[in-house]
Order: C-alpha cells, then structure tokens, then sequence
C-alpha cells in the first residue's frame, strides 16, 4: 500500500515543461467570427455526453491519503460535472478495508460518470466487481507494461492481456475504455484494440508524469536509459489521427486549456488530466480549486473562439503547424 503514497510524492515531484504539445501552433485567425457566449464545449464518448471536454484521469485509492485525495477530486467532478477514474481498484480485490477509499467517489459524485479502474493483467470477474464498487458508468482498463518492467516487484508475463481485455469487455455491463500510462501508442496498437472490440481509447502518450522515473525512484539501481521510451501524447493522436469508428481521448502532459484544445484539434473526443488535478486539491481548498477550474474552463471557450469555431467538433483538423521532427518521427516508419 505503501507504493500509492510513493506514486503521489514521486509524480508531484515531476515536472511537465517543455513537452511535445509547445512543438504545435495554429494558423492565426485575423477576425473569429465568433462571441465567447456562444462556444459549445460538449462532447460524447463511451456513450455519454458531457459538458465539458476534460475529465479527471486515473489516480488512485487504498490508503488514508487517497482516499482524501479522491474525496476533493470527486467533490469537483460533480461541481463541473467532469468524468472522474479511479486509480487502480485492484487492491480492493485483496483487502476489504481499502474499499470506503474508492467508494468515497460515489458517494461525492452520486449523478456523476464515474469510471472504474482495473490493469489488463486482471480476469472478468475482478472486473465485474470493481464496476460493482463504484457503481461505474465504465470500465478504464490500464496497459502498463512499460511501469511493470521497472517496477521492482512488477508482473513479468503480459501474454494474457488482450485475452483478459476481451473477456472483461464481455463481462461488464458498461462501455469499456483503454488507456495506457503515459508512454503512447500507435496505429498498431489502436487498431489490435479495435479488432478486440474496444470502442474508447485514451492514447496516454508521454510528456507528463512519467512512471518509469516514478518507479525507477522505488529501485535500488534506476533502469535510466528508459527514461525516454514511447510515442508522447501529440505523437500518438498524430499517428492514430487516419483512425476512424473507435473515439480516441487523449492524456498525458496536458498542462492547461490550449494543451487541451490542441490534443482536440487533432481529433480526440475529450482530454484526461491526472498530476493537474492532483496538484489543484493538494495545493488548494475546494473553493480556491473550484475558482481556478472555472477559469480554466472559460480559456477553453475563449481558445476555441481565438480559432474561429463555436464546438469542439469544430476544432478538429483546424489547420496548424508543428515542428517537422514530430511528423519525421512517425514518417520513418
Ligand atoms: C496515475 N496513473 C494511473 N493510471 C491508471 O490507469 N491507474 C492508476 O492507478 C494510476 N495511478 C496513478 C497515480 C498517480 C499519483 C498519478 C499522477 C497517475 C496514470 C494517469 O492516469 C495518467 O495516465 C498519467 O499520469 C499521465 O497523465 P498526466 O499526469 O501527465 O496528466
């Protein structure tokens, strides 16, 4: 249990700046025909529709901290009616006692969208049952090689996991979404996920709170020269952009609203933001929290309308610019 402590003190230690997202910029629009008034942030995914694009990404649960953490994360998701995952329930399987840790979403965001958390090592049953716990609207199944191989008492055998992806995905009674953990993916990976019938995919590429730093921090001799493994977050949306009939989300590094923007432009339905929320409830009490979240929000509006477009549908495939070695990267392949 001690490892989610250690995951929150090591990812707040992080930092985010520069990232791949401050290698893309748009074309200038002279005169938006647009008033901020009437921008229209709402978005659809995994079968909903929200008010806004942003939700609140996998974090965590299972101990006294967490679960206060989780607390002030729930009270603003139901504040901005944001989607709010929880960090991995996995432990809730083993010990009982960590469960009022995860419950406690519920119980903050009762009309919420609240999306339970689980890795792909896991079977259908375990599964049903965190749904169950949380009452969720979906199931976040987490692929997390890269951290499991540095992690020193990490799982060391990953040739279930598009097994065990396709039998939970039959055996929930709710949309199943797959994310990585920061380190990307690529059209290959977003298209075996298609063919396993996955319809909502977070491409968590890198840029942002970095797990194999995180657990490198845990080992007595750091595997370093991992540091800069996987595709970042622009990366990813930029190689699975040609992708259609799947919703790509996208996560990883975003720091503030034009990140945000720019990840939607390139076609993703909505944005999860992990470490920024984190820093919002440990930095902030729930009203200074909530007046910083309300700004954010209206950036958002603001941004789109800058662009000349009034929706989120609008953004994507806004004309932009980026540096030529974020395309030479994926073109070499
Ligand atoms: C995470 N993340 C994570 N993801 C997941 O699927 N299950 C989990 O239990 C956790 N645990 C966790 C703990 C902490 C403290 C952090 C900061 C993050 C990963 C998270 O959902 C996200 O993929 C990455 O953090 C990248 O996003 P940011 O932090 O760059 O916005």
């Amino acid at each position: 249990m001690q490892r989610k402590n250690d995951h929150i003190q090591e990812a707040l230690k992080q930092s985010f700046t520069p990232n791949d997202f401050d290698k893309v910029r748009f074309e200038p629009v002279l005169l938006p025909p647009v008033n901020v008034d009437t921008v229209d942030l709402s978005t659809r995914f995994a079968g909903a529709t929200f008010p806004v694009p942003i939700y609140i990404n996998a974090m965590t649960g299972g101990t006294d901290k967490a679960k206060s953490i989780n607390e002030s994360l729930a009270a603003l998701a139901a504040k901005f009616h944001l989607p709010m995952a929880s960090g991995s329930a996995s432990v809730t399987l083993k010990d009982a006692a960590s469960t009022d840790s995860f419950s406690v979403i519920r119980s903050h965001l009762k009309n919420g969208f609240v999306m339970a958390n689980i890795g792909a090592d896991k079977t259908a049953d375990d599964a049903v049952k965190v749904v169950e716990l949380l009452a969720a609207n979906a199931l976040q199944i987490h692929v997390n090689a890269p951290q499991e191989v540095v992690m020193p008492e990490g799982e060391r055998d990953f040739v279930h996991w598009a097994e065990n992806i396709m039998a939970m995905q039959q055996a929930v009674n709710v949309p199943v979404i797959v994310k990585g953990v920061g380190f990307g993916m690529t059209q290959r990976d977003v298209r075996e996920l298609k063919a396993l019938g996955v319809k909502t995919i977070d491409v968590a590429g890198s840029g942002g709170t970095n797990f194999i730093t995180i657990e490198n921090a845990r080992r007595a001799h750091p595997l370093d020269g991992l540091k800069n493994y996987g595709f970042s977050t622009v990366e990813s949306l930029l190689d699975t952009r040609d992708i259609t009939d799947v919703d790509i989300l996208a996560s990883g590094g975003v720091r503030n609203a034009y990140d945000v923007i720019k990840a939607l432009s390139f076609g993703a339905k909505a944005v999860g933001l992990s470490r920024y929320f984190l820093k919002l409830v440990i930095d902030y009490d729930l009203e200074q929290a909530s007046a910083i979240l309300e700004t954010f929000i209206e950036d958002l509006k603001k941004i789109t309308a800058l662009l000349g477009v009034s929706t989120i549908a609008g953004l994507k495939g806004l004309p932009k610019l980026y540096d030529r070695s974020l395309l030479d990267f994926i073109d070499q392949r």
